[in-house]
C-alpha cells in the first residue's frame, strides 16, 4: 500500500503514514499562475494499492479538486486500486431536495468523485448517514466515537457527566455515546412558538447539579453548542464539555468558543487545526490518525473495517 496526499491536512496523512511505517508519495500539488490546480505524482505507483488523503475542507472548492485531479493522476498512472480517503467530507450539507430548484451538491460530489476514478471512499462521520449510499463504489464510514470516548474516560475523571444532544437530529449519536459511557442522556429541544419569536431552549431530562458533554459531529460557527451550553447551565449544569469530530469553524467560531461558558470543546484533526485553534485555551484536539491509519491497513489487507468498532 502507498499513502499520497494533497495540501487539505497534511499534518495528519504524516501522523497516519508514521502510524502506518511508511513515507508518503512525492508528489507536486500546486497551482498554475491562474489558480488551477496542477498535479505530479514523481514515484511510480503503477500496480500499487493506492490511498489519497484529502478532507474536503475549507477552502472546499480547492480541495475537492485537487481530490479529484490526483485520483485522475493516479488512475492514468495505473495504480491497480485507489481509495480516496476523506476525514472530512464537505458539501454534505446539501443531501436532499429541501425546496424547489435546489441541488444534491452531496450526490453530485460522490458522483464526481467515483468519475474521477476512485475505487473506495474512506470517511469518517458523514453527516448523514444515508450519504455512503450515493457512491456506487464501497465506501465505510468510521465513527470516531471510541477515540472520543478514550479521551473521556482519560481526561473526565469522578462521576461520568450525563451526555446531552445540542438538538433533536443528533439523538442517535448522543444515545450511542452516553450507551457506552453508561451514563444518562438529555437533549436540548430548540423551538420557536411562533414566526418572529426568538427560539426557545428546552432540555428533555434533568441535568441539575450533573456536569454535561455535549455531542455533535460538526462545529461550524459554535452557535449550536454554545447556545446549548447556555441552556444547559441555565437549567442547574454544574459544568459544560463539548466533544465534536469535525471542526469547521468557520468566522469567528474560535472567538466564539473562546468568550463561551464551555470548559473545553475537543475536535478530532480531520480537519488541520489552525493556528487560531491551537491557541485558543479551550480548545482541545485529538487524533484520528491511528484510526484511519487502521482502517487503512485493514482495507489494505482486505480484513473487516467494522470490527475496530467491536
Ligand atoms: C447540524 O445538523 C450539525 O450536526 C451541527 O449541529 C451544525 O452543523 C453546527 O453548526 P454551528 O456550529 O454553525 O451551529
Amino acid at each position: 500500500m502507498r499513502l499520497i496526499t494533497g495540501n487539505a491536512n497534511r499534518p495528519l496523512a504524516e501522523d497516519i503514514s508514521r502510524y502506518l511505517d511508511l513515507t508518503l508519495v512525492s508528489a507536486d500539488v500546486r497551482r498554475f499562475s491562474d489558480d488551477e490546480v496542477f498535479v505530479e505524482v514523481q514515484e511510480n505507483v503503477r500496480g500499487e494499492d493506492m490511498f489519497v488523503i484529502q478532507s474536503t475542507s475549507a477552502p472546499a472548492n480547492d480541495n475537492l479538486m485537487e481530490l479529484l485531479i490526483m485520483i485522475d493522476a493516479l488512475r492514468r498512472a495505473s495504480a491497480r486500486r485507489i481509495t480516496a480517503v476523506i476525514p472530512y467530507f464537505g458539501y454534505a450539507r446539501q443531501d436532499r431536495k429541501v425546496g424547489p430548484r435546489t441541488p444534491i451538491s452531496a450526490k453530485l460530489v460522490a458522483n464526481l468523485i467515483t468519475e474521477a476514478g476512485a475505487n473506495r471512499v474512506l470517511t469518517v462521520d458523514l453527516h448523514a448517514g444515508q450519504i455512503q449510499g450515493f457512491f456506487d463504489i464501497p465506501t465505510d464510514n468510521l465513527f470516531a466515537q471510541p477515540v472520543i470516548v478514550k479521551d473521556i474516560l482519560d481526561h473526565l475523571k469522578g462521576e461520568t457527566p450525563m451526555v446531552v444532544s445540542p438538538d433533536v437530529g443528533g439523538v442517535v449519536r448522543a444515545r450511542s455515546l452516553a450507551r457506552r459511557l453508561n451514563t444518562d442522556l438529555a437533549i436540548v429541544d430548540k423551538r420557536r412558538e411562533k414566526a418572529g419569536v426568538s427560539e426557545v431552549m428546552n432540555i428533555i431530562g434533568d441535568v441539575e447539579g450533573r456536569a454535561c458533554i455535549l455531542i455533535d459531529d460538526i462545529v461550524d460557527s459554535g452557535g449550536t453548542l454554545v447556545n446549548a451550553a447556555d441552556a444547559l447551565l441555565e437549567n442547574g449544569a454544574t459544568e459544560v464539555y463539548a466533544y465534536t469530530t469535525h471542526g469547521v469553524l468557520s468566522g469567528h467560531a474560535v472567538e466564539r468558543i473562546q468568550n463561551s461558558r464551555l470548559k473545553s470543546m475537543v475536535v478530532t484533526d480531520t480537519i488541520a487545526p489552525t493556528p487560531e485553534m491551537l491557541a485558543c485555551s479551550n480548545i482541545r484536539i485529538i487524533t484520528i490518525a491511528p484510526l484511519l491509519g487502521e482502517a487503512m491497513r485493514r482495507i489494505n489487507n482486505e480484513a473487516s473495517v467494522s470490527s475496530l468498532f467491536d
